[in-house]
């Protein structure tokens, strides 16, 4: 498997500090700024925008910036969030009209393109596009919000979509989002994760290299 990349969610940074926050948390060890975008449509709750993305590139952020798109409907906002540094875009199938078409837009650009799995949303859907995935995104909460409590059931479901990724022979990684802590850290890496969003976690600590630290020790242990 892959080396594992711990992506901070800055859903739950100081928005009023907002380029600092991002500083700092990769100077703490983190590999990639996870960024959730939320409609009050798609989901009960409204947050940041393809504006935001570019104001942490021109603030001087090179890392990855992995996009979540909680929106609908999808394809409109694409290029803006292209235009505005992305790095990887994800987006909820059932929140795109044509999800081959919503993925080829984001590859064509040369970004990472993934589909977000609800708890409740069956992986089938990524059957016929598995060439055209760079991340299948699960979620260990219902999208909308931080700081909720990790659903046991996403385990089962991470060891399905992990062998399903295997099977395909695609270099796909396998991300998980949602009550992600250093304590089922570990579990959630022996399930086939290898990509970690973790925003309460982390922003909610008093020293971010510490969080991280401990995240890597359970991964690796
Ligand atoms: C929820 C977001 C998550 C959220 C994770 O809809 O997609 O990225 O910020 O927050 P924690 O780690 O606090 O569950
Ligand atoms: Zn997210």
């Amino acid at each position: 498997m892959k080396d594992c990349l711990i992506a901070p969610s800055i859903l739950s940074a100081d928005f009023a500090r907002l380029g600092e926050e991002v500083d700092n948390v990769l100077a703490a060890g983190a590999d990639v700024v996870h960024f959730d975008v939320m409609d009050n449509h798609y989901v009960p709750n409204l947050t940041i925008g393809p504006m935001v993305c570019k104001a942490l590139r021109d603030h001087g952020v090179t890392a990855p910036i992995d996009v979540h798109l909680m929106v609908s409907p999808v394809d409109r906002i694409i290029g803006d969030f292209i235009d505005a540094g992305a790095s990887y875009i994800t987006f909820h199938p059932e929140a795109s009209d044509h999800i081959d078409r919503s993925l080829q837009l984001i590859k064509s650009a040369g970004l990472k393109a993934g589909l977000v799995f609800n708890p409740a949303t069956p992986l089938h859907y990524m059957d016929y596009v598995m060439d055209k995935l760079d991340v299948v995104l699960l979620m260990s909460v219902n999208p909308g919000f931080g700081g909720q409590s990790f659903i046991p059931g996403t385990l089962d479901k991470l060891r399905e979509a992990r062998a399903k990724i295997d099977a395909s022979g695609y270099d796909i990684r396998l991300e998980i989002d949602g009550g992600v802590k250093a304590d089922n850290i570990g579990e959630i890496r022996a399930a086939g994760a290898d990509m970690f969003v973790a925003g309460s976690a982390i922003f909610n600590a008093p020293d971010y290299k510490t969080v991280i630290d401990q995240m890597r020790a359970e991964i690796a242990a």
